[in-house]
């Protein structure tokens, strides 16, 4: 087989590349472990930031997005029982859109089958080689036999625990890590939203979130240890305590069924550099935020936004700047998204190590946001999404 560019990886960031990239004339091939039905129905997180969102319209993949998803012109951050709402169109002039991850993973499956692409899915064992050379290719199982993609340069899309950065010898490359005390327990349930607007809590037992799906689908976080026992927590002790950490100063919550639960720890990682010879990195392969910020998805797409019209130009011109910079570009972006999502993360959450002085600090922030409509516009600038390319 060949192909122009070999994708490891149908989540958010492979599936777009494909897809921009077949609206530039340029062909790809996608190789994902897991099978289609998997990819379109594992949950994840849920906030467009307004240039990812109007990327996807734009690119005529948004029929869905625009009738389904839910546009927000603020969050709130509640605490000791007070809500303060950023209002991100007055602050920013730009809104946010709520729209399922996995709805977003089908609608570009979707929009790339219509076009002839090809997606191979439970594609096993698969190898990325010689892409420190210009012709690199990619081994893989498929359908019990054995296959080789040959192509002009691989984008890998396989999210953290993926093959690809692993790939790039260990000398090549610098990890930043950094783990975080907690993780989130987070639910769906049948209950409309107790809040039109995305809510964070800060409480003394520790964060809480509100989300949503639908009008009639709610999608709630607690702060809990990293590796809580899901066992734990019946359907009652999660209500109990969304009630304690989202329900003061009476504001309701409204319940019913749990149609889903699980724990996702916390982590922040970047991958120096994000690209090696003819094998460049996308979204969770390349970093991972901790999700108070919403950026996790975002941020992929911004890494198609930038290799996107690089790949183009070299293979349209010759010109190599773009993909030179790939690294330097992304970064930039990826570095301010780092620190924006460990920042929300900090004032929000519960640290069990905090000295008193260092619990006060964060109170103060906390505060500082609430009293200052400067700190909010600072919020509301980051919460919006920064432009793709910086
Ligand atoms: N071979 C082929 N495919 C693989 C391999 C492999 N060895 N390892 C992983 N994959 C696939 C996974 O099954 C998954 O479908 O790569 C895909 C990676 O997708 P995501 O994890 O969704 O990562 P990404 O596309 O970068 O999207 C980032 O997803 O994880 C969330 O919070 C994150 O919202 C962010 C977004
Ligand atoms: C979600 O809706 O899943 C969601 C919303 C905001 C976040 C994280 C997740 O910060």
């Amino acid at each position: 087989m060949r192909t122009r560019i070999g994708i490891v990886g149908a989540g958010p960031a492979g599936l777009l590349l494909s897809h921009l990239l077949y609206l530039n004339g340029v062909d790809s091939v996608i190789l994902e472990a897991r099978s289609r039905e998997y990819c379109e129905n594992r949950i994840r997180a849920g906030v467009l930031e307004h240039p990812v969102a109007n990327l996807l319209i734009d690119s005529g993949v948004g029929a869905r997005l625009l009738a389904e998803g839910m546009r927000h012109d603020g969050i709130n951050l509640r605490w000791n029982g007070r809500d303060h709402r950023i209002d991100l169109l007055g602050l920013t002039g730009k809104s946010i859109t709520v729209y399922s991850q996995h709805r977003i993973v089908q609608d570009l499956i979707a929009a790339r089958l219509a076009a002839g692409g090809q997606i191979l899915f439970e594609a096993a064992n698969v190898a990325v080689h010689d892409f420190h050379t210009d012709r690199p290719h990619i081994s893989f199982e498929h359908d019990g036999a054995n296959h080789r993609l040959d192509c002009d340069f691989i984008a890998g899309c396989d999210g953290f625990h993926g093959i690809c950065r692993e790939a790039i010898p260990a000398t090549d490359r610098v990890a930043f890590d950094k783990g975080h005390p907690f993780g989130w327990l987070g639910i769906l349930a049948d209950a409309a939203p107790a809040s039109h607007e995305v809510t964070y809590a800060r409480h003394d037992n520790g964060f809480a979130l509100l989300s949503m799906r639908s009008p009639t689908v709610s999608r709630l976080y607690l702060q809990c240890a990293p590796d809580e026992d899901i066992g734990q927590w019946s359907d009652a002790r999660i209500w109990a305590e969304l009630r304690t950490r989202l329900g003061r100063g009476g504001f309701g919550l409204n319940e019913g069924p749990i149609t889903q639960k699980g724990v996702t720890p916390m982590r922040s990682f970047v991958c120096e550099p994000m690209q090696s010879g003819r094998l460049f990195l996308l979204g969770d392969a390349a970093h991972i935020v901790p999700p108070t910020g919403a950026k996790g998805l975002n941020l992929a797409a911004a890494d198609v936004a930038v290799l996107t019209p690089a790949l183009v130009a070299y293979l349209r011109t010759g010109a190599a700047e773009g993909l030179e910079d790939y690294t330097k570009t992304c970064l930039r972006r990826v570095w301010k998204a780092q620190r924006f999502s460990w920042w929300m993360t900090s004032i929000l959450h519960r640290f069990d190590t905090d000295t008193p002085f260092e619990r006060r600090v964060r109170l103060a922030e906390l505060d500082t946001v609430f009293g200052s409509e400067k700190a909010s516009a600072a919020l509301a600038e980051n919460y919006v999404g920064l432009p793709l390319i910086l």
